[in-house]
């Protein structure tokens, strides 16, 4: 049974569609990555998932229960990082963990022990009693997971849980999300950061103007969308132009930097870099950020 089961979801907001027919599902135990630009409805989406917006069509079960009949045992599963920062600013530490137990009916001692366990397992011990106001960026994002944990959900939904995060936190993130996905913990996440789906995810969609573009797993898409390795060429002249045209090159053109796609190895590179010229040539492994690029455009986004 999968987890998750979306077919032809859809919501528009007045004529415009931010989702337009989105068809996916979440086996269990996997890390499922949705990825897009800013705007492409990844959030709506999510949303949609925990009922918080009322989708317009569109089939969805969660644990193989109706999202319309179920959606009360439905919460009761899932754990939810928000996009944005939902903490209470007027309790603690401790308090925000031990207060959205509540929800849940943990309460008393009970809820005190989950609390421990989760301020243990993201390093806030120290932290217990501060306000939400002194806490860093990477600080309150690790307490919204704490959170988002503290019902012991069957799965975790994250919206950009990295987003605006300085390095280290984005590590110790990752980090955990790795842990919990060990220790069997469904994962479906949001993000634009193409070296953190392509770490976490097992599989992924990238999503543009609520549609799947593709979908699969992340190395294997890369491998068939882009091929094996990139060779990046800086300032181009009219010599790497004209050799690239008589090899027959796959070239992107970016104007002062094209980029090449090879799927055959380092001879172009070798015979460009011998016969040409070496200087500004680079020849790298594909990545997820290629094929992001390749299928959303490089035109800038909202
Ligand atoms: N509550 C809303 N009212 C009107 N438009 C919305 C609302 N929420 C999202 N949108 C629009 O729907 C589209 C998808 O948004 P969203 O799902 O937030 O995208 P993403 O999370 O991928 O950045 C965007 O064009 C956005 O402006
Ligand atoms: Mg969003």
């Amino acid at each position: 049974m999968d987890i998750v089961r979306a077919e032809g979801l859809r919501k528009s907001f007045g004529v415009l569609p931010a989702v337009n027919g989105l068809s996916f599902a979440v086996h269990k135990g996997e890390c499922f990555g949705l990825l897009g630009p800013n705007g492409a409805g990844k959030t709506t989406t999510i949303r949609m998932l925990y009922g918080y917006t009322p989708r317009d069509a569109g089939v969805l079960t969660l644990f193989g229960l109706d999202i319309d009949r179920d959606i009360r045992e439905i919460k009761r599963r899932i754990g939810i990082c928000q996009q944005e920062d939902s903490l209470d600013p007027d309790l603690t530490v401790r308090e925000n963990l031990a207060g959205f137990a509540r929800y849940f009916s943990i309460t008393g001692a009970e809820a005190q022990a989950r609390a421990d366990e989760l301020l243990h397992f993201f390093a806030l011990q120290g932290r217990a009693g501060d306000k939400i106001a002194t806490l860093s960026g990477g600080l309150k994002r690790r307490l919204m997971l704490a959170r988002a944990l503290v019902n012991r959900p069957d799965l975790l939904i994250l919206d950009e849980p990295t987003t605006g995060l300085d390095p280290q936190s984005r590590q110790l993130l990752w980090d955990k999300l790795t842990e919990l996905k060990g220790a069997g913990l469904t994962l479906l996440l949001t993000t634009h950061y193409m070296e953190e789906a392509a770490r976490l995810c097992d599989r992924l969609v990238i999503v543009d103007h609520g549609r799947i573009l593709v979908e699969g797993a992340p190395a294997t898409l890369v491998r068939e969308q882009v091929g094996e390795t990139v060779l990046e060429i800086a300032d181009p002249d009219r010599a790497v132009r004209e050799f690239l045209a008589r090899e027959g090159a796959r070239v992107e053109d970016l104007g002062r930097r094209l980029l090449v796609h090879l799927d055959d190895g380092d001879a172009l590179f070798l015979k460009l870099t011998r016969e040409i010229r070496a200087e500004g040539c680079t020849l790298r492994p594909a990545t997820l950020e290629d094929l992001f690029l390749k299928l959303t455009g490089r035109e800038l986004r909202e």
